[in-house]
């Protein structure tokens, strides 16, 4: 329901959550990591474009802006109050926050994917991960909830709380409101994004892609994880996919950080999300440097995907 006087796009974040009955605690983690965001994107606008000097857990040279964005968010987190333990890509391991998980939640979050294409100007986001509790090495469908937002022309927040998926645009006050409610990905599409070399794709995958050509998709790549699920949601179809590799069977992108908030959001759109044999939300986390292929988007091309997979490896 609006509130007297306003129109329902004029309804702000944390009205929304207010509105949905979504948990107070939950709403503080989520509104905290929006106002977090707000210096993020101060920083990638402004801020220095140089290396930090140090490498993260997966020898992947940071840059001054992943470090600072990932302080932002952390030192945001900490002063919650709810949050129990955060564990973030650009971190070794999980971080304590509270003593007591009673009430709190967990985050998992990537700062800043794609932090790589801002010297070109390019779409970057931060995505994050919440669980309910002290366990952040739970399979993804027991996520709370699931946001990323999105540094573009515009900034947007997109979010689900396990109740759709909705999209918060930044106005010029830097407050998010509402722009889109119960997001729909619908079950067959005609964009592709294919991320990695294709001379290593396996015959499976090779298989899928030239069936997705032959029915005519549109190719569609930025090269950011981000803005490239954002146009398979916004435009309500499409398959996003990082498959395994000739040499590398695991894939490039990260389980807790990366895949699991993506895949919760598909699904909560009517999406599915595939690691090339079965449900993404389904996989028991060993570790949190994890990495899976995935296949993410319209139900039809990821059933499509696992078949060739299936059939072909
Ligand atoms: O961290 C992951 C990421 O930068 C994603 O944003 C993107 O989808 C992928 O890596 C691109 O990988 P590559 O560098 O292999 O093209
Ligand atoms: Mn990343």
């Amino acid at each position: 329901m609006a509130e007297a006087g306003k129109t329902r796009f004029q309804i702000n974040l944390r009205h929304f959550l207010r509105e949905r009955d979504v948990d107070r605690n939950l709403t503080r983690v989520i509104c905290e990591i929006a106002d977090a965001s707000k210096y993020i994107v101060n920083s990638i606008r402004t801020g220095d474009l140089g290396v930090a000097g140090t490498s993260n857990l997966y020898g992947e040279e940071q840059l001054a802006l992943d470090v600072l964005s990932d302080r932002i968010l952390r030192k945001r987190l900490a002063h919650s109050g709810v949050v129990a333990n955060i564990v973030s890509e650009e971190q070794p391991e999980i971080v304590p926050l509270s003593p007591d998980c009673e009430g709190k939640f967990s985050v998992a979050y990537d700062p800043l994917d794609g932090s790589s294409l801002v010297d070109v100007n390019l779409a970057v986001g931060t995505i994050v991960s919440i669980y309910a509790g002290c366990d952040l090495l739970q399979p993804g469908c027991n996520q709370a909830a699931a946001m990323y937002i999105l540094y573009g022309p515009r900034t947007t927040l997109v979010l689900s709380t396990g109740d759709g998926v909705h999209e918060f645009n930044m106005n010029q006050l830097m407050e998010y409101t509402l722009t889109r409610e119960n997001i729909q990905v619908g079950a067959s599409g005609s964009i592709y994004s294919p991320g990695g070399q294709r001379n290593k794709y396996t015959a499976g995958v090779r298989s899928f892609v030239e069936q997705l050509e032959a029915r005519g998709s549109k190719l569609r790549y930025s090269g950011g994880f981000v803005p490239d699920i954002n146009q398979v949601l916004m435009k309500g179809k499409g398959i996003f996919f990082y498959p395994h590799l000739n040499d590398t069977p695991e894939g490039k992108l990260r389980v807790l950080f990366e895949l699991n908030p993506m895949a919760f959001l598909m699904e909560q759109a009517g999406g599915a999300a595939s690691n090339g044999k079965s449900r993404i939300l389904d996989m028991v986390p060993d570790n949190i440097d994890m990495r899976a292929p995935v296949f993410i988007g319209s139900k039809d091309e990821v059933a499509l995907a696992e078949r060739c997979i299936a059939e072909q490896g």
